[in-house]
């Protein structure tokens, strides 16, 4: 009977042992599934840190490559600047804005007009008579003042300038305009009207008035009443755009 109750007493400890253990281990377990869990957690944010990461490497790549679209752009714009033409010219009867009007509207090109500070009356163009046109031709060294002027000479790089031949010359006030700019680098593109003379030296007489580093390239003389065809057919030979 002692050894019985013995026997029992054993039996009982190991069950009692034995649930507890299994309490035990079901905490731990809970403990562990609970870590696993943290882990596994841990392991999304982390996962989707590293995809947020990725969307911002992606973002990166996206601008590294946008920024090139950009750089294009701007030389693209750069690349406009360079071949903006300015159609200058200084006309006191009408014949060299006809022509000039022509210019503009063929290359779409901006146009500016050299306006005397003190207009020329009829009485002052009437040459042979000593009158006032007269006068300044006479003097290479007089520089009529311009009333106004170009802005933005900076973004052309290409000028087309014409005036009427005054004694085979230039009128001076074509003068004032050469010197009040600096058209280093610039390409100069010479065109005047006439009643009969030529072009003559009157283009390459102004060439010393400006820097060496000016690209002149040869002129063109218009009649009076220049068709429009005429003025197209030149610009086609210069081959500007
Ligand atoms: C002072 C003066 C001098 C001129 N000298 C000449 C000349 O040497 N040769 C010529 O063919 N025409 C001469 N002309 C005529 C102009 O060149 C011609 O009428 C020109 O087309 C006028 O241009 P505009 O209407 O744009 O002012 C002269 C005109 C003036 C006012």
């Amino acid at each position: 009977m002692r050894r019985t109750g013995g026997l029992l007493l054993t039996l009982a400890m190991v069950l009692v042992l034995t649930a507890c253990g299994q309490s035990a281990s079901s905490e731990k377990q809970e403990e562990i599934q609970a870590a696993v869990q943290t882990t596994e957690e841990q392991s999304e944010t982390s996962q989707n840190g590293a995809a947020a990461g990725q969307e911002t490497e992606e973002q990166l790549e996206s601008e590294m490559e946008t920024e090139p679209m950009e750089f294009v752009s701007t030389q693209k714009q750069e690349a406009e600047v360079d071949i903006k033409t300015l159609v200058v010219y200084f006309s006191c009867t009408g014949s060299t804005k006809n022509v000039a009007s022509y210019i503009t509207e063929i290359l779409e090109a901006d146009i500016y007009e050299i306006v005397p500070e003190t207009p020329y009356t009829e009485e002052d163009l009437a040459y042979y008579t000593n009158g006032r046109a007269d006068q300044e031709q006479n003097d290479p060294d007089v520089r009529p003042a311009i009333s106004g002027s170009v802005e933005n000479m900076d973004e052309y790089q290409t000028i087309i300038l014409g005036y009427p031949i005054w004694h085979g010359q230039a009128p001076r006030i074509i003068s004032t305009f050469l010197e009040s700019y600096d058209f280093s680098g610039k390409t100069i593109i010479p065109f005047c009207t006439s009643h009969s003379s030529g072009l003559g030296s009157s283009a390459s007489d102004l060439h010393a008035l400006c820097p060496g580093s000016v690209k002149w390239l040869d002129g063109r003389r218009f009649e009076g009443g220049a068709s429009r065809e005429s003025v197209a057919e030149w610009i086609g030979e210069i081959g500007i755009e």
